[in-house]
């Protein structure tokens, strides 16, 4: 039996219905729409509803993804769902809240909590249990709702958050594809430069903290920005490396997409044009684990993307982690 590929067969997106555009932000914020155009290339971010959570969020998407493939949930092997920003602190998971939700009875389940590179760990992740002939039928998803636990009056990160989720449904194949090789990576020195201090074991809320704002996150965008730009950069070149793939041959790069920048510079370093890159930071913001699915979810649905093309992913995070794949559709 074997050897056994990865075919993504599946794909859904959902964001939610309320838009913040740039000019209705700055009625509260010391910014302005170009401002933030130019040094972000952010126009709009979607924000959940009061009653939506990262896991219904993330149901919804699935939905969708399990429609387009034709699969049933009870079909399902496994769900891996990467998020950081789960429904609940601790428990139950969001991976199990989200299996219940569509129904998909005793199907495993679990989170992935790398940030921003969630989607990409969650899909690396899948993937080996895939290639290893244990599961036919795998979900991976990617869903963020970060709009509530930054502070709004924040101008450094107010204006560069949204809420969405994307989900693939991969399926065992013998047709050659699936994830042909990838880079994955933390260096935990630097994890300050993202965080949300209070909140978690080491300094649980308190009245003072919550006065203070340390329940949100903060961030150097500086050291961020560097860091990203360079290791997207280094894990595209490994990846390609690694596979014997040339540049040439990639059709897509999917990036996470945190801020337009970040992406331009690593286009030029690479010597990519930028309309092979697969943008949509400009309606969605970043919205961390979701970026990437819902953008191969757009790329997807407006004919772009085609079967047999090859598609780099290329994911920086908190953590801070990094997490880039060659993927052949
Ligand atoms: C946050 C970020 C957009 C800031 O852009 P930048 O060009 O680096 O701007 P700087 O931080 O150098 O700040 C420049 C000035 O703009 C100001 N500024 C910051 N946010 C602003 C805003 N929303 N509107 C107007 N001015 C703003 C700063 O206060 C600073 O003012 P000063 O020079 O008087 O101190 C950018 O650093 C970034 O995107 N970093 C990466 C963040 C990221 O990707 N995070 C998620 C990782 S998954």
């Amino acid at each position: 039996m074997g050897p056994f590929y990865g075919q993504i067969t599946g794909w859904g997106m959902y964001v939610p219905e309320r838009i913040i555009t740039n000019q209705e932000l700055v009625k509260r914020l010391d910014s302005s729409h170009e401002w933030i155009v130019q040094r972000t290339g952010i126009h709009q971010r979607h924000a959940a509803a009061p009653h939506e959570t990262t896991s219904t969020m993330a149901t919804q998407a699935a939905c969708r993804a399990l429609v387009k493939a034709n699969l049933n949930p009870a079909d399902l092997d496994l769900i891996v769902l990467g998020t950081s920003t789960p429904d609940h602190f601790v428990a139950p998971a969001p991976s199990s809240q989200v299996q219940h939700a569509l129904g998909a009875t005793n199907v495993p389940a679990f989170t992935v909590t790398t940030g921003c590179t969630g989607f990409v760990y969650a899909l690396t992740v899948a993937h080996q249990f895939i290639q290893s002939g244990a599961y036919r039928n795998v979900l991976v998803i990617g869903a963020e709702l970060l709009t509530r636990l930054i502070n709004w009056q924040d101008r450094a990160t107010a204006v560069l958050f949204g809420d969405g989720a994307g989900a693939v449904v991969v399926q065992a194949t013998d047709r050659p594809c699936g994830l042909e090789s990838f880079v994955l990576g933390s260096n935990g020195a630097l994890g300050e430069h993202l965080s949300f201090p209070a909140g978690g074991i080491k300094e649980p809320l308190t009245p003072a903290s919550l006065a203070e704002g340390r329940q949100y996150l903060q961030m150097n965008g500086r050291e961020v920005f560097r860091f990203a730009s360079k290791v997207m950069v280094e894990s595209c070149r490994q990846v390609l490396a690694q596979a014997k793939v040339g540049l040439a041959e990639v059709d897509w790069v999917i990036p996470h997409q945190a801020n337009e920048r970040i992406i331009r510079a690593a286009a030029r370093e690479m010597d990519i044009p930028l309309d092979q890159f697969i943008i949509n930071i400009d309606r969605y913001a970043n919205t961390s684990a979701a970026s990437i699915p819902m953008a191969l979810c757009e790329g997807l649905d407006s004919g772009r993307v085609q079967p047999h093309h090859k598609l780099l992913f290329a994911s920086f995070g908190s953590g801070l982690t990094w997490a880039t794949c060659l993927w052949q559709m």
